[in-house]
């Protein structure tokens, strides 16, 4: 059998499974052809080079058992292989953290927040980093600034520490332990990004055993998913700098962002999922937003 058609056959048996995507893949064929190439040791860009090469029998055992392994397990593919590529940057993951894949990353790597920066711009904190993927790529996009990144979760910065070090960039991204911005006291930044908990409660009831499979604390955020970003609003214009902005991953919240904050002035940034999925505020915006917003349900 060879490459190609083995990643076929596991792309059939994860579909004929009923298994979830949507934590790095997004169908049965890209999520089999991930496994399938980590397995067998071959790089996970390279398929075109070694889709005709043959699997031996040994090889194939190893990759039937690790397709079942995520069948029965519902564990995520990037659990499985203790990694993540975010905008083709590696990151090691375990279920310490989420799973990269912010949105964020894409108008951060495409240069849409760019405008809103200057050559003064210096310094940028990623509130809820998880495993680190957005201070490491904002890092990588700016090499002039500096970076802090804070998160609640102990366990989830002990896999950031592993992602700073591994990408080198231990002189330029500081972590910070603590609740929301209470983690860097009263520092003030240029640039915020927050991809925080916003999944409403109704959508938490109903999550697949992959999600799951991720900690609560990186994905829930109340009844309507505004929880944290409720906080987050009152407080983040006295952490930014004049110019400063806030960019912030809503995801499918549209709605119940609208309801909770009626009257924000917001720049939404396309994205691949959406045009509606990440905002830009700037500190003015902020600065408008009356001090009693709408209740939460
Ligand atoms: C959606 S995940 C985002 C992780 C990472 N930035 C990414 O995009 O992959 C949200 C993160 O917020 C953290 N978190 C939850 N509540 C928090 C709080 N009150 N203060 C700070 N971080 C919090 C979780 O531990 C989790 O790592």
């Amino acid at each position: 059998m060879t490459v190609i058609e083995l990643i076929e056959a596991c792309s059939a048996r994860l579909s004929e499974a009923g298994v979830s995507f949507g934590q790095g893949t997004t169908n049965a064929f890209d999520e089999a052809a991930w496994l399938v190439l980590w397995r067998l040791q071959m790089p996970l860009d390279g398929l075109d080079d070694v889709e005709e090469l043959e699997v031996d029998d040994t090889h194939l055992a190893a990759v039937h058992a690790l397709i079942e392994q995520r069948i029965s397990t519902r564990q995520p593919a990037a659990y499985l292989t203790g990694e993540a590529w975010l905008q083709g940057v590696p990151f090691t993951v375990d279920a310490r953290c989420i799973i990269p894949r912010s949105l964020i990353a894409e108008p951060l790597a495409e240069g849409s927040i760019d405008a809103w920066l200057s050559d003064r711009t210096r310094r940028v904190l990623d509130l809820c980093t998880g495993n680190g993927s957005l201070a490491v790529l904002a890092a990588m996009a700016w090499p002039e600034v500096t970076v802090d990144a804070a998160d609640l979760s102990a366990d989830a910065l002990a896999v950031a520490r592993l992602n700073v070090d591994r990408h080198q960039l231990a002189d330029r991204i500081t972590l910070h332990q603590g609740d929301g911005l209470a983690a860097v006291s009263n520092r003030v930044y240029d640039l915020i990004l927050c991809n925080p908990p916003y999944v409403n409660q109704s959508s938490m009831d109903a999550l697949p055993a992959e999600f799951n499979a991720e900690p609560a604390l990186a994905l829930a955020g109340g009844a309507d998913g505004m929880d944290f970003i409720r906080r987050l609003l009152q407080q983040a214009a006295l952490h930014l700098t004049p110019a400063g902005v806030l960019v912030l991953e809503i995801g499918h919240e549209r709605p119940h962002f609208d309801a909770a904050f009626p009257t924000l002035d917001v720049v939404w940034l396309p994205t691949s999922a959406g045009d509606d999925q990440v905002l830009l505020l700037t500190r003015a915006a902020l600065t408008a937003l009356p001090s009693t917003l709408p209740l939460s349900p």
